[in-house]
């Protein structure tokens, strides 16, 4: 069985060699010396964490198929944004620098950690948002762009975490002069009719306060209308996606904007949903810093931009439980859904789940939980429907901490014997021991 899997999650190579790049709090003495990637050669150093769970997805490409959910999202906003310029197919390959210093990132942001992100060496790691594309696409002279692809981040496993997710960046560009505010005004006063026809109701915070500061090069009146502008296209894009269906049928479509902060924009928000009885986190946006269209060379511009999670929503308008399923193969997935239709997906029948728990003597180097829920994708695949920490203590005498964890085994497409489950977790309990010199207890 541990054959099949690995031919199966593992067609590129290296597990056996590879797997040691895991293990980011020991060194790391097998890395094979490149590593192939989307055709590819990479030369691999002491910041390489990437796993071979990971590269298999490279070229899924998910988000490009039209009848697949994240596709149909994808071309639901297309079409919404229909005079803005749809780009895809950008390499998920970007450069540190591209994903968090063009953005203004702090040098000591946590997620340049290698234990947040993917790195194939220091150079060069997995795109862990679209905004990494940002200055690129601005220097190209776009003024309305909206720009889908897939993103990585090493996270925990559960329903809703993948390491592995796509998202939407939308931005629009005005002239920071008297006719490109002009041009504002006009579209701003389209929209407000528009929402003011629609059956919504929205709670707004001020486009700039002391806590959500306008940027000092900015004229206020400039930033507070492209602010409005933002909100206003927003607030129309919900009504696209979420108004007049089952949940908020009859009732307004609430909507609520938040202050919100990121390295990039101010001022910034998120924007919540009301939807089947809860607020949901649907996106984050912003003013663009000034910074960003400068290192863009188009400096005398404002900007909006938006970022949203494609899972996030596809999981709450199609109504799909388990954020692996945007994965499978299963007819029973893939044929329910028609490109350019929002339909409510019929879970078939789950198969049961099968609980191990793993506890071990943590190494004195330490270990992060990331470094744990890698190695049990890169091992199992998408077999483990959950992995959660349930209980650590440091012993009093030997000052050893132990942890354990417990693995949640379930196929999305069949029955797993007892057998192949024990199978899986020997597998699981080896690799930990090898990989980060755990003593299993
Ligand atoms: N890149 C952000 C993220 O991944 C989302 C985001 C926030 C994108 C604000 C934006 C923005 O363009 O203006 O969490």
């Amino acid at each position: 069985m541990l054959v099949a899997l690995r031919v199966r999650y593992n067609p590129l190579i290296f597990r056996t060699t590879f797997k040691s790049c895991l293990c980011l709090s020991t060194s790391a003495p097998n890395k094979p010396p490149t590593i192939p990637l989307l055709g590819q050669k990479y030369p691999t150093d002491s910041s390489t964490n990437i796993t071979s769970a990971i590269t298999d997805k490279l070229a899924r490409n998910l988000y490009l198929e039209p009848a697949h959910p994240l596709g149909i999202l994808r071309s639901v906003v297309e079409r919404h944004f229909s005079d803005f310029t749809a780009l895809s197919g950008w390499s998920p390959l970007v450069t540190p620098s591209k994903n968090f210093d063009d953005l203004g990132f702090p040098e000591d942001h946590p997620g340049r950690a290698l234990t947040d992100s993917y790195y194939i060496n220091r150079d060069l790691m997995l795109r862990t948002h679209t905004s990494a594309h940002e200055v690129e696409v601005f220097s190209r002279g776009e003024r309305r762009w909206l720009l889908s692809a897939d993103v990585y981040r090493r996270d925990e496993i559960d329903a809703s975490h993948y390491p592995v997710f796509h998202q939407m960046e939308g931005a629009r560009v005005f002239p920071a002069t008297p006719a490109g505010m002009a041009e504002v005004e006009e579209d701003n006063a389209r929209l407000t009719a528009h929402l003011e026809r629609s059956n919504i109701v929205i709670e707004d915070v001020p486009h700039i306060s002391a806590t959500n500061p306008p940027q000092p090069t900015h004229d206020l009146r400039h930033a507070e209308l492209v602010a409005l502008n933002l909100k206003l296209s927003l607030n129309s894009l919900m009504l696209s996606l979420f108004g007049g269906r089952t949940g908020t049928s009859g009732e307004p479509l609430r909507v609520r904007w938040i202050e919100a902060y990121f390295p990039f924009t101010t001022p910034s928000f998120e924007v919540e949903v009301f939807f089947h009885g809860k607020w949901l986190e649907i996106l984050g946006c912003g003013v663009v810093q000034q910074q960003t269209l400068n290192r863009a060379n188009v400096p005398d511009n404002i900007s909006w931009a938006f970022g949203l999670g494609l899972e996030r929503i596809a999981m709450i308008l199609f109504s799909i439980p388990d954020i692996r399923l945007f994965w499978s193969k299963d007819p029973r997935f893939l044929t329910q859904f028609a490109a350019g239709e929002i339909t409510t997906f019929k879970p078939y029948s789950k198969y049961p789940p099968c609980y191990k728990d793993v506890s071990f003597w943590v190494p004195d180097t330490g270990l992060h939980d990331n470094d744990v829920f890698d190695l049990v994708r890169d091992t199992v695949g998408d077999l483990a429907e959950d992995v959660k920490m349930i209980d650590t203590f440091t012993h009093p005498k030997s000052h050893r901490t132990s942890r354990c964890y417990r693995i949640n085994y379930r196929s999305m497409d069949r029955s797993l014997s007892n057998e192949e489950t024990n199978d899986l977790n020997a597998a699981v309990v080896s690799r930990l021991a090898e990989a980060f010199g755990v003593e299993i207890r």
